[in-house]
This record gives C-alpha cells, sequence and structure tokens, in this order.
C-alpha cells in the first residue's frame, strides 16, 4: 500500500471508499477535525463518532468510548473505520480498528504534517497507559493513507515544524541531496509546492523502511533516530510551562544524537553543525541545566525501546548510513547534553 496524496480530500477518500466493500462505514473525528475537515468530505451515510482532541485524551477511556459507539450503532467486522485527525486520532482510531472484533479494516487521513510523513503511515497504533506514551498498542496497517496536501497551507508554525522534524529525520536516514534540500527549505518564505514534493518523498522513505521490517525487530529502528534523547526532553518538559511539541523534542533530540553519532561513529563534524544550526534557527530553544541530567537519564532508561534496561540508540556514521542498537555510557551521554546547551546557549 502506497499512500494516496490528492489537492481534494473528497476527491481522494471518495476514490478509496470506492475500491473498498465493506457493510457500514464509521468517521472518527474530533472537535477541531469535525468543523474544520469534515465538512470538506461529502460521505454519506456514515456513521460519526466523536472524541475530544489533545493527547491527554488519548487513553483507554476515549478507546471504550469508541469501542461503545462501534457496538452500538452495529459495526461488524466487515465495517470500515475512517480516521480524520492528527497522528493521536489516527493512532486511537488505528487500535480500535486492531482490536474491535479481532480486527476491521480502518483509512487515515492525518490532517497534520506529523501524522503525514509519521504516524498515519506504517501501522504503529495505541493510547498512553500509566503515564507512558503509547503503552498499550497493536501493529495494524491502514488499509488506505489518504494525505491532502492542501491542509499543509492552514496549520499553524508549531504543527507544520513538528511534522518537518521527522521529515528532517528520514533525509538523515536517506542521502545527502534530500538532506541538503531540507536544510535549505526557508520556513520565512515557505514555498508549499515544494513542500508538497518533499512530504511526498518523505512518506515514501518511511513506507520503505516500514515495509522491510514491519514489526520493528531490526530495519525499522532506523526510524527512532533522534528519539531516544528526544521522548526523554518531551516528557521532561510535560512538567513544565510549556510543554514540548513532539516533532520539537525529536529535532532537540536528533541535534544531541547526531553528535553522540559524531562521537562514537566519526559523523561529519560540518553536517552535524549544519543540522544544529538549522534547528536552531527554526525550532529555537529548550533549557535545561546539569542538574536536570540525572531525570534526564533516568527517562532514558525507561524508554520502550531499550532491552534488558540499556538504553538504545539509533546512530549514523554517515547520512543515509545508520546503525541499530547502539550503546553509550552515562559520561557520553551527559556529554551530548553539554553540546546541545553550548550549541543552543542554554
Ligand atoms: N514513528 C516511528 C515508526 O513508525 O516506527
Amino acid at each position: 500500500m502506497s499512500p494516496i496524496f490528492c489537492d481534494d480530500i473528497q476527491e481522494g477518500l471518495q476514490g478509496v471508499l470506492r475500491d473498498i466493500s465493506f457493510d457500514k462505514l464509521f468517521v472518527l473525528l474530533d472537535e477541531q477535525t469535525e468543523k474544520l475537515c469534515f465538512p470538506l468530505v461529502q460521505v454519506s451515510d456514515a456513521h460519526i463518532i466523536r472524541i475530544k482532541f489533545g493527547d491527554s485524551n488519548k487513553s483507554i477511556d476515549t478507546l471504550c468510548q469508541v469501542w461503545q459507539q462501534l457496538s452500538d450503532m452495529g459495526a461488524s467486522r466487515h465495517s470500515l473505520l475512517v480516521n480524520i485527525g492528527g497522528g493521536m486520532l489516527t493512532d486511537l482510531g488505528g487500535f480500535a480498528a486492531a482490536t474491535f472484533k479481532r480486527g476491521i479494516r480502518y483509512v487515515n487521513v492525518p490532517t497534520t504534517l506529523l501524522a503525514m510523513v509519521d504516524a498515519s503511515v506504517g501501522g504503529k497504533t495505541g493510547v498512553n497507559f500509566n503515564g507512558l506514551k503509547n503503552e498499550i498498542g497493536a501493529f495494524h496497517s491502514a488499509q488506505q493513507v489518504v494525505i491532502n496536501t492542501h491542509f499543509l497551507h492552514t496549520l499553524d508554525v508549531p504543527n507544520r515544524l513538528s511534522g518537518y522534524a521527522e521529515m528532517i529525520k528520514h533525509g538523515l536516514l536517506s542521502n545527502t541531496a534530500h538532506w541538503a534540500e531540507l536544510m535549505a527549505f526557508d520556513w520565512q518564505r515557505p514555498d508549499f509546492a515544494h513542500l508538497q514534493d518533499m512530504v511526498m518523498r518523505s512518506v515514501l522513505i518511511k513506507q520503505l523502511i516500514v515495509e522491510k521490517d514491519p514489526h520493528e525487530s531490526g530495519a525499522r529502528k532506523a526510524l527512532n533516530l533522534g528519539h531516544t534523547i528526544g521522548h526523554a526532553l518531551e516528557s521532561f518538559s510535560f512538567g513544565q510551562p510549556r510543554p514540548l511539541p513532539h516533532g520539537y523534542a525529536v529535532a532537540f533530540g536528533m541535534a544531541c544524537e547526531l553528535y553522540l553519532s559524531f562521537l562514537k561513529l566519526g559523523f561529519p563534524k560540518d553536517k552535524l553543525r549544519q543540522t544544529v544550526q538549522y534547528v536552531k534557527d527554526n525550532y529555537g530553544v529548550f533549557a535545561f541545566n546539569c542538574k536536570h541530567y540525572d531525570s534526564l537519564y533516568a527517562l532514558m532508561t525507561h524508554d520502550k525501546k531499550n532491552t534488558a534496561n540499556i538504553i538504545n540508540f539509533t546512530l549514523l556514521a554517515q547520512i543515509g548510513d545508520c546503525r541499530i542498537n547502539q550503546q553509550a555510557s552515562r559520561d557520553e551521554i551527559f556529554e551530548c547534553l553539554d553540546f546541545y546547551r553550548e550549541s543552543f546557549g542554554v
């Protein structure tokens, strides 16, 4: 399955629905996508399920509400669920589909850049549990992903940049030309046609990686670049007045992990500096000091990517030359945090 790109959500979705047979159609929305996106989709005879917007609602409670409504409205194993929303909604809707009657089919219509280039593709579904992100979930791929590039124009800056961090990651994992193109993109004067073209290539990079290893036993771990330190920064920021959006945490995490790549695998210094500068120019800074290192380290030890409590990194020897299952000492990790603070002036 390759995602479908379209400029008109109605046309794109209708085309997909014509090719799938189902007895009943369900559409999952949140307050925002119901107001802004659903009016653009003329789907007749669809049963609507509404959930609350925001990561705090990515919970078992919300999941129960979706199961309940599917059940009340007579969904069967041959029903189809269409998820219209950002990553929180597509992850939760995907998990509801994975589990209802042991699995029904679903289509994702991602409405944020992060969901387009990452969450909606690759079959990772789930909800938060016990204070941990995506702790309960399953691999269950969407029948189809419909990407309406028109939505890119309507996103606010944090949403654009949050998704773009995952695109930078895909650039680092693929080749120098694509990475350089991403580093040259000017967010002060965004060229949307060019962005759209890069989004398409970015999704295909993820798609190729996921196809090789759908259940993340090897090659898919490449996609964790920037996420070991990124997730620690994201969780750490939840206790602060301004929590970090996921992609911002990944951008700062990538800056740290590229330094670790330089330290351990000789990743080129000029490319490290250029990436760090781009992140600094576009994402600003997230401040912490050396008193926070122990807490950040403890958060890294809880990462679900670890095996036997050993912190697991994905690092790069070069752009496009990725090494999974890399370890680093506590001192090396603290040196990365020093590098970050020095580079970002915090
Ligand atoms: N977000 C990383 C993955 O899909 O594997």
